[in-house]
């Protein structure tokens, strides 16, 4: 993106020698809020419209000058680009002037950008049957993805929305299931349909089936009068997302195979059978594929659902995404809150690099919360949040005491026989520590690079457990 091409040369500027009346005149005549004043090409500051109110028309400009606007100097990237209040950017390069961005064209710029990445229905393959294009994907629904994995995605998801197909989502919580499976629905031909979400693991067991499926007039005790629709049938039509499949207790995993299969649904306490037409999407970031194994998931429903399955991953295998999420949501929440908070260079750099154990969801809370919090309106590197800084000082300081320890102990264990008291207190430390760190014997031997038998040892030369020690 070349945002200096829409640098504009033709914004009219004043020099410093002139008079205030000249520069109301330029402000109106331009219907401007904001002039560049220069002396000759050299920039001098900003004149504000509003710090000419009640001045002497014959007075100089000189006074009035905001000689510490924001300006830039060309060389940024439009991601660095900063929020500024005013209608207009200078960008000045060795002190002299050449042009000024406008707020408005910045911001066009920004949004162009992201739609770029923002599933549009529009994408084209070759060799396989292009889907209808749903061009009117709905602005409320933004989904940033900028890397090539979230590209990939969004392919899949262009391809398969438009048919019924079940989908099966799958990730970590945080990395945007439930965006994903709104896009799906958005660009389907039920969009005008509802989009119903039902959290599997959050309704209590013995209420779920009657939410599910409704249920007829006096089928329980307390049961409303008439009954009450379930979920199926008000979804019907349109397209029911199962969030947290892998937390659905057995028996109603059964029942839902069924409707699956059947497209109907039986009330609880009725005899009718009631036809439903409804797309599934479900989600889960537990490991289905084991639960199937250790018997807590249905083989037969895993694999009626995991038809179209797509895997999201975490944000920090997708660092592409870093910086237009944080452009997005620090757009969005200058939005909602009215400010113009921005980051700092090193900001975004720092944040660049943190991991996001939390995936998008930590990211967006760390913007909301800087963009509430901030006094100033450039966000520093020094008021991201703890998680943030304990992690980069972790990242750049020298080893820890527990890292010390663990090469320590690795190096005694490969020169084990040499040892005396010392050795073996040592050793005996680092053994503990290691353990308690990875939690199993299997593991802290994979850690430090000897087999788990060694680990066994260990553990037996010095009476340590791993129940002692948990
Ligand atoms: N690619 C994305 N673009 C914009 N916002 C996103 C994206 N992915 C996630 N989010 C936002 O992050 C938060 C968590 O996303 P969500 O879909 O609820 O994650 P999950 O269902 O995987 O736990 C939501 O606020 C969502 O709007
Ligand atoms: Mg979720």
């Amino acid at each position: 993106m070349k945002w200096l091409d829409h640098v504009e040369k033709t914004v009219p500027v004043i020099q410093i020698t002139e008079l205030v009346w000249k520069a109301v005149n330029c402000m109106k005549s331009a219907s401007l809020n904001e002039l560049p004043v220069l002396s000759g090409q050299t920039f001098s500051g900003i004149l504000h419209a509003k710090d000419l109110l009640n001045s002497d028309p014959n007075n100089s400009i000189k006074e009035y000058i905001d000689k510490d606007c924001c300006t830039i100097n060309g060389t940024e990237e439009l991601y660095f680009l900063p929020f500024y209040n005013h209608q207009l950017l200078p960008v000045i390069n060795d002190g002299i002037y050449h042009g000024c961005i406008s707020r408005n064209t910045l911001h066009r710029l920004f949004y162009n950008e992201l739609s770029q990445v923002i599933l549009s229905g529009g994408s084209s393959r070759d060799g396989l049957t292009a889907p209808q294009k749903t061009n009117n994907t709905k602005r409320s629904s933004k989904v940033i993805g900028h890397s090539q994995k979230m590209k990939e995605i969004f392919d899949i998801v262009h391809y398969v929305a438009p048919s019924d197909s079940t989908v099966l989502l799958l990730g970590a919580s945080g990395v945007g299931k439930e965006v994903i499976a709104k896009m799906l629905h958005e660009n389907s031909c039920r969009k005008k349909e509802l989009f119903m979400k039902v959290n599997c693991g959050a309704i209590p067991p013995h209420l779920l089936e009657s939410e599910l499926f409704g249920y007829e007039q006096g089928a329980f005790t307390g049961a409303k009068r008439g009954g009450k629709l379930g979920i199926f049938e008000m979804a019907s039509g349109g397209t029911l997302f199962l969030d947290e499949i892998g937390d659905l207790p057995l028996d109603m995993q059964v029942k839902l195979l069924r409707v699956l299969q059947e497209q109907e649904i039986m009330r609880v306490g009725g005899l009718q059978i009631i036809n439903v037409n409804v797309r599934i999407i479900a989600a889960t970031n537990r490991n289905l594929e084991r639960m199937v194994e250790e018997g807590t998931f249905r083989t037969d429903l895993y694999y009626r659902l995991n038809i179209v399955p797509i895997k999201i991953p975490l944000l920090r295998e997708r660092k592409d995404d870093i910086l237009p999420l944080l452009n997005y949501f620090l757009m969005e929440f200058n939005a909602k809150y009215n400010c113009m908070k921005r980051f700092s260079k090193q900001a975004v750099q720092q944040l660049m690099s943190y991991p996001f154990p939390g995936n998008v969801r930590e990211l967006s809370n760390i913007v909301e919360r800087l963009v509430l919090t901030s006094r100033s309106d450039v966000i520093e590197s020094c008021q991201l949040p703890k998680q943030v800084l304990t992690y980069l000082k972790r990242e750049s300081g020298p080893p820890d005491q527990e890292n010390k320890s663990m090469d320590t102990l690795a190096l005694h264990w490969n020169t084990f026989g040499q040892g005396d008291n010392l050795f073996d207190y040592l050793e005996k430390e680092a053994l503990i520590r290691t353990l308690k760190k990875y939690g199993s014997v299997r593991k802290a031997g994979t850690a430090i690079g000897v087999p788990h038998t060694t680990v066994f040892q260990k553990m037996k030369k010095y009476g340590v457990t791993l129940k002692a020690i948990r």
